[in-house]
């Protein structure tokens, strides 16, 4: 039985003060969802604040992005052993960050290594753009991103790992992917990447969420397919009506 896993991603939004008091008035409701492992990953300068909050409230906070190394001269990055302080999870290869600060299945490995060997959990994206899509370039390109995303890595490591597929096409947009489309995806370009590089102990027992445009009203046809296990949330992750509906339709 894999548990459900919703986690927010609130990506370049709020300053310190204005995440504490998001995760202040989500609270009360989030808290009693215990069904669900709840994860919030606001931006750096947030994350000692809304970790005061969330101390001892079960609800997990991640950061979104790591340095592989683990410190010295790397101006505007920030090293696992500093984001352990506070989190226990980490966004990696977010597509943004493949698109715009040049990511790429090799650097995301080096991260995914040290997020391990530092007892992170890493929730590791991967999708497809539009381009590749509209290509039907879906499969190849997701299952290279798994293999070699996750290259090097032993069964224990990878049992570890949070999987989030996110098609480019659908993040922000509004245009969701279809429940059935990703959970097709998932299973041929997610479960049996994780099956070649490790078993199929891990294969059937890592967490894979879907991301791209989830909301309130769509959430619950993603997690009624047999292998979707939860949601990355960007946008409605924002809207404390709308993230804790979405949380509640993971409740198994
Ligand atoms: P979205 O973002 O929910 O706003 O589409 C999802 C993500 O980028 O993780």
């Amino acid at each position: 039985m894999r548990k459900p896993f919703v986690a927010g991603n609130w990506k370049m939004n709020k300053t310190a003060e204005e995440a504490r008091s998001l995760v202040v008035e989500m609270l009360p409701e989030l808290q009693k969802l215990e069904s669900v492992e709840r994860v919030i990953c606001p931006p750096f300068t947030a994350i000692m604040p809304v970790s005061a909050v969330l101390a001892g409230t079960g609800i997990g906070l991640g950061a979104q992005n790591l340095h592989w190394e683990g410190s010295g001269a790397y101006t505007g990055e920030i090293s696992a052993a500093m984001v352990k302080e506070f989190c226990k999870y980490v966004i990696l290869g977010h597509s943004e960050r493949r698109a715009m600060f040049g990511e790429t299945d090799i650097t995301v490995n080096k991260k995914v290594k040290t997020t391990l060997s530092n007892m992170l959990v890493p929730i590791v994206c991967v999708g497809e753009t539009l381009a590749e899509f509209e290509a039907q370039k879906t499969t190849e390109v997701v299952t290279r991103q798994m293999l070699e995303g996750l290259q090097g890595l032993t069964p224990e490591e990878g049992a570890r790992i949070v999987i989030a597929y996110e098609p480019v096409w659908a993040i922000g947009t509004g245009k969701a992917a279809s429940g059935e489309g990703a959970n097709r995806v998932i299973s041929e370009s997610i479960r049996q990447p994780l099956e070649k590089l490790f078993n199929q102990a891990v294969a059937q027992g890592v967490r894979v969420l879907y991301g791209g445009s989830v909301n309130a009203a769509n959430a619950a046809e993603f997690f009624g397919q047999t292998e979707i296990d939860g949601a990355l949330v960007g946008g409605a992750s924002l809207k404390v009506a709308d993230f804790l509906t979405i949380v509640k339709a993971a409740v198994k």
